[in-house]
Order: structure tokens, then sequence, then C-alpha cells
């Protein structure tokens, strides 16, 4: 077994929220990371209705589906199958799929939450660059699916291309702040942003997707 590899199963089977998550029935560890930033930012509350991104295995829409009820929903997609949850209407599909839009019936978000991840290639611009696309189109869907004045949670990477998607979500967010749960590992570059006050008519501007690619137009 290469060394990374026994690096990743001594960290795993020692890691407290590995074992957390399997007493309290949380399909991942992740599912900790969004309940410490609910604790702190107060999300998440009945009623609400709620878009999982890069939903699998179903953590984070465990603990959404428990916060939102009663009378609340969640929708959760990912190119992965996600097992059924009680209260989550779960698609099998690229977020970016008209399939997502036509699950909500017209009925847009409060929150929408993006824990996406891309295939890492362990080359840092390569993977800055697809986590960069990822983003950008989770925030390009808030401008489908997110409700005037609604949550974006979205994971993010420190890096070259944290500025540009710091900047894009300024433009269109009344209130920006970066959280690092707990549990989410110290060693890792990994952070989230929370932003608050979703307003879809904010100006647009260009948006340079890598340092090498042409510009793309965020386009909600
Ligand atoms: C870190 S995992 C999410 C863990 C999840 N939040 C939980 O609590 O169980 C990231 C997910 O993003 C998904 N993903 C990556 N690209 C995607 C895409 N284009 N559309 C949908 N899902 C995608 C991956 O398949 C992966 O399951």
């Amino acid at each position: 077994m290469p060394k990374s590899s026994k690096q990743w199963l001594r960290r795993h089977v020692t890691d407290p929220y590995v074992r957390k998550a399997k007493e309290q029935g949380y399909r991942s560890r992740a599912a900790f990371k969004l309940l410490q930033i609910d604790e702190k930012e107060k999300l998440l509350r009945p009623g609400l209705t709620v878009v999982d991104l890069g939903a699998a295995p179903g953590g984070w829409s465990q603990v959404a589906a428990q916060k939102v009820k009663p009378g609340g929903r969640v929708v959760a997609v990912d190119v992965l199958d996600i097992a059924p949850i009680s209260g989550v209407t779960v698609l099998k599909a690229d977020f970016r799929e008209e399939s997502l839009i036509a699950a909500l019936k017209g009925a847009p978000a409060d929150v929408v939450l993006s824990d996406l991840s891309p295939n890492l290639s362990g080359i840092a611009n390569v993977d800055q660059a697809r986590w960069l696309e990822l983003s950008v189109g989770a925030l390009e869907l808030c401008g489908k699916a997110l409700k005037p004045d609604g949550v974006f949670v979205v994971k993010a990477f420190q890096g070259e291309a944290f500025e540009r998607l710091m900047a894009g979500l300024k433009e269109r967010f009344g209130k920006v702040k970066i959280v690092k749960p707990t549990a989410s590992r110290g060693e890792s570059n990994e952070i989230y942003v929370v932003a608050r006050g979703f307003c879809a008519l904010r100006k647009r501007r260009n948006m340079t997707l890598s340092p090498s690619s042409s510009s793309k137009e965020l386009n909600p």
C-alpha cells in the first residue's frame, strides 16, 4: 500500500469524528462540519427548503433534514448514488443538469449548501481550477435556485483561486464570512464560506477560472 494511503487509513481509523459518525448514525464525518457551521451561524430551522450540492454519501443531507423538520424539505444531488434519506429528495445527476431545478418545482431554496469536491489530481494548479469551476457553477446555480436574501454555504480551498471566488460572492451577497469548523482537519487547507443576503440582481463581473484559461461570465 502506498505511504499516502497508509497515512489516510491511520488517520481515518483514529479520527474521533469517524467514530462519532458511526455512533450517531451519520453517513460521513462531514456531517459534523455542517453541525458545527450551523451551531455557529444558525442557518437551518424548521420549514426551510435546502439544496445540498455534492451530497453523497449524505451526511449533510441527514443533518439538514433533521433541522428543517417539520415543514421543510431537502433536495440532494450528486453524480454518485445516495441511498434514500427520510425527508430528502435524492437526485443522481450533475448539479448543473435541469433535473435539480425541476425538483424544486418552482419554489426556490432558502439555503444552498455546496460541499462539492472535484476528483483530485494532486497537481495544485489543476485541482484549484477544477475546484473553482465547481464553485463558480454552484454560485451560478444560486441565480436559479436560491431565494432573494437566501444563504449559500460553499466549501473552498485556500489558494490562488480562492480570492476569485470571494470576489464573485461579494458581488452577489450582502455578507460573506469564512468559517473553519473543527471537524475540518486542521492540516487541510479546506475552509467554508457562508454568504448571506443573496441579491441575484447585483452587478455582474468577469471571473477568471484559472491562471491560464479564458474568462467566464458568472451568469445567474
Ligand atoms: C466531500 S463529498 C460530499 C460529502 C457530503 N457533504 C456528506 O456529508 O456526505 C463531495 C461530493 O461532490 C460530488 N461531486 C463532484 N462533482 C459533482 C458534480 N459535478 N455534480 C454533483 N456532484 C458532484 C462528489 O461525487 C462527492 O460525492
